[in-house]
Order: structure tokens, then C-alpha cells, then sequence
């Protein structure tokens, strides 16, 4: 099973965080680590797994490398039916209100256009006190190991 890790950033941390679990992951899987602002969303493929790492910018919103690919998702409209993701959001519960929102949007996205999501969307806090590494590295494994079963099934 191929795994791409997709980041949505604005500052970088979600690009260093994708590439750490990307070479977590590479011992076991060939893994790549795109940039959403280098991936069109006409190339999602039901073999590959898809890991969505992306923050909040603004006001709740997607980050700026999210959000060309976000609009084309809403203006293509591209059939993701059998196409399994997993996310995992970054935030800070500063934003109170808008804590995680950017995540929550493009999980939301994904799912309207057919898309399966695996596993729960985690919503890292940089407020909070767990390194998001710490949480992000079990997390993926988990998906990884839900996808095992349901598109190794599917092949
Ligand atoms: C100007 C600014 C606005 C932000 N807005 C939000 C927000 O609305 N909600 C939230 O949960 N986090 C918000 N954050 C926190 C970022 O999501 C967090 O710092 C994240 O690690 C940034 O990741 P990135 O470098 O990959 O973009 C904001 C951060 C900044 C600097």
C-alpha cells in the first residue's frame, strides 16, 4: 500500500511534522510527503492511502498551501468515492472559537466529495502540553493499520 502524506501549512510546522511521520512510516511502506499546494485532487488514487496534516490560519481557516486545493475540490467537484483518509489537525486553543477549524473544513470537503475518513480527526493544541509528534506518530500507525485491512481488502 503507497501512503502519501498531504500537509496543508502556512509556517512550516505542518511540513515538518508530514515529513517526520513520512520517515516513520518509509521503514515499512513507500511513503511521499506532498505539499497541497503541489497535489491536484483529479489524482487521488483508492490504492493509496492519504494522511492529511494541516493547520489553521486566520480566522479558523485553512492555511494558504490548503487553500488552492480546497477551492478546486469545491469547484471540480472530483468523485473521491473509494479514497480513505485519516487527519490530523494542528491549532492552538488560544483561538478558542476557531480552534482546529482549518482541519475541520477540509476533513468536511473530503467527505462530501465521497471520501472515506479512517479514524477520528485529532485536533493537536500547541497550548496543550503533548508534543504533537508524540501524538501524531500512534496516530498514523493507527490509520495505517485501518487501511491495511480495508483497501488491502478492496485490491
Ligand atoms: C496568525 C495566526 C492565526 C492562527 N489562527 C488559528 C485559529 O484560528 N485556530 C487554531 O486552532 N489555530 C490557529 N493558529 C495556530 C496555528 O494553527 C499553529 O500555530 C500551527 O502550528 C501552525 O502550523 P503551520 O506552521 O503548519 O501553518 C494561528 C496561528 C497564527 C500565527
Amino acid at each position: 500500500m503507497n501512503i502519501n502524506v498531504l500537509y496543508g501549512t502556512e509556517t512550516g510546522n505542518a511540513e515538518m511534522l508530514a515529513e517526520d511521520i513520512a520517515a516513520e512510516l518509509e521503514a515499512n511502506h513507500e511513503v511521499t510527503a506532498i505539499n497541497l499546494s503541489d497535489f491536484d485532487p483529479a489524482n487521488f488514487d483508492a490504492d493509496t492511502l492519504y494522511l492529511l496534516v494541516c493547520s489553521t490560519y486566520g480566522d479558523g481557516e485553512l492555511p494558504a498551501s490548503a487553500q488552492p486545493f480546497a477551492e478546486k475540490l469545491e469547484s471540480e467537484q472530483p468523485d473521491l468515492t473509494g479514497v480513505h483518509f485519516g487527519i490530523f489537525g494542528m491549532g492552538d486553543s488560544e483561538y478558542e472559537e476557531t480552534f482546529n477549524g482549518g482541519p475541520k473544513t477540509l476533513a468536511e470537503l473530503m467527505i462530501a466529495r465521497g471520501a472515506s475518513q479512517l479514524g477520528d480527526r485529532i485536533a493537536h493544541d500547541a497550548s496543550g502540553t503533548d508534543m504533537a509528534e508524540d501524538i501524531a506518530f500512534p496516530w498514523a500507525e493507527q490509520i495505517v493499520g485501518m487501511a491495511d485491512e480495508t483497501i488491502g481488502q478492496a485490491a
